[in-house]
């Protein structure tokens, strides 16, 4: 704990956090658990982008296989795979789907 809540307040959220998604079942919890890794994972590639890494987001993998082999337990949920590496500038190809930066960003 940081000293900022009391253990009453402390306590107080987390009882009423985890009946939250205790009363909201196991879709809503399915979504959130997606909605923080995706929140999570842009924070995560821009952090790498930042200090000199590249990273793909994917979910072509078998997340079962993914379970087994890194014992991840059932009470997470793996929401996607991130590659992390340096990327190889002369093997960039030219991508006809993604409109120039430039178009719709202004670098003040
Ligand atoms: C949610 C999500 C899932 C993706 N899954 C895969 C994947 O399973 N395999 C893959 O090759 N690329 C996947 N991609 C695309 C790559 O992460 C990457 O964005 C794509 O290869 C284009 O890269 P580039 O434009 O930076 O070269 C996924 C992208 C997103 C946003």
């Amino acid at each position: 704990m940081l000293g900022i809540l009391n253990k009453q307040e402390y306590d107080l959220i987390v009882n009423e956090t985890m009946s939250l998604y205790k009363e909201r079942g196991p879709i809503f919890q399915k979504d959130e658990a997606i909605r923080n890794a995706s929140l999570s994972s842009m924070q995560f590639m821009l952090a790498a982008k930042n200090t000199g890494w590249d990273t793909c987001p994917m979910i072509g993998f078998d997340p079962d296989e993914i379970r087994k082999i890194l014992s991840i337990e059932d009470k997470y949920e793996i929401g996607l795979m991130i590659t992390l590496g340096k990327e190889k500038v002369e093997s960039r190809k030219q991508q006809g789907y993604r409109k120039p930066v430039n178009e719709f960003v202004t670098i003040i």
